[in-house]
């Protein structure tokens, strides 16, 4: 018996499906990748306490399946941040809405993300989180797309290199709708109207 509606690669129809394009990875495939990151994860923090931090709202679900196959003690921690220009109403600089409950200083610092792709905010972030004098920082990214890089990220953990298309689920959004599908698409072309500003 499948455990939800969305188990292959087939897609289902319905509303929440019709933009879809290509699966790219189903469910199975990403939580086998995950299990594999959590083995890795524990074996090399085994002793360590790390703390893991994500970034609000994409990472809950890579972050919460990725813990509860972690074998070790661990602490986690979320900031948030907003990428918009009120007085501009268009997309804007990186800026830090909420700030991590837990101190670095002296801490492992397991910094988690959902995806990298030019790895700006990444950069910008970890450049915060250095500055407070972590005992180590290091990167685990579920979804990596190498194509437009243009900051320099120290990427330990990696689970999937993807192509330079947009995709939705397993945490990656279309304008706040998909993120709960568990598995990856792409979305169809005619759905997407990316941002240009
Ligand atoms: P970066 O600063 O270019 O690395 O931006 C990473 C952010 O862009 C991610 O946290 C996502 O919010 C978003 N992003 C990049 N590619 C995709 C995608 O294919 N689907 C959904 N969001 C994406």
């Amino acid at each position: 018996m499948e455990t939800t509606a969305f188990s292959t690669s087939t897609i289902p129809g319905g509303e929440l499906t019709r933009g879809l394009g290509r699966v790219l990875l189903t469910e199975a495939e990403i939580h086998q990748r995950i299990g594999e990151l959590a083995a890795q994860i524990s074996s090399d923090y085994a002793g360590l306490n790390p703390l893991l931090v994500g970034v609000l709202k994409g990472v809950i679900f890579f972050m919460s399946d990725l813990l509860r196959a972690v074998t070790i003690p661990v602490t986690v921690d979320f900031i948030a941040i907003s990428r918009y220009d009120a007085q501009r109403k268009t997309k804007g600089p990186v800026r830090l809405i909420k700030d991590l409950d837990e101190t670095v200083e002296g801490r492992h610092l397991l910094f988690v993300e959902d995806i990298i792709d030019t790895g700006l905010t990444l950069n910008y972030l970890l450049r915060i989180l250095r500055a407070r004098g972590p005992a180590s920082l290091q990167v685990c990214t579920l979804f990596n797309k190498p194509e437009h890089r243009l900051a320099s990220i120290p990427l330990k953990y990696k689970g999937f290199d993807l192509p330079d298309r947009f995709v939705v689920g397993f945490g990656l959004d279309y304008r706040e709708s998909y993120r709960h599908l568990p598995f990856v698409a792409e979305l169809r072309p005619e759905v997407l109207q990316l941002d240009t500003a």
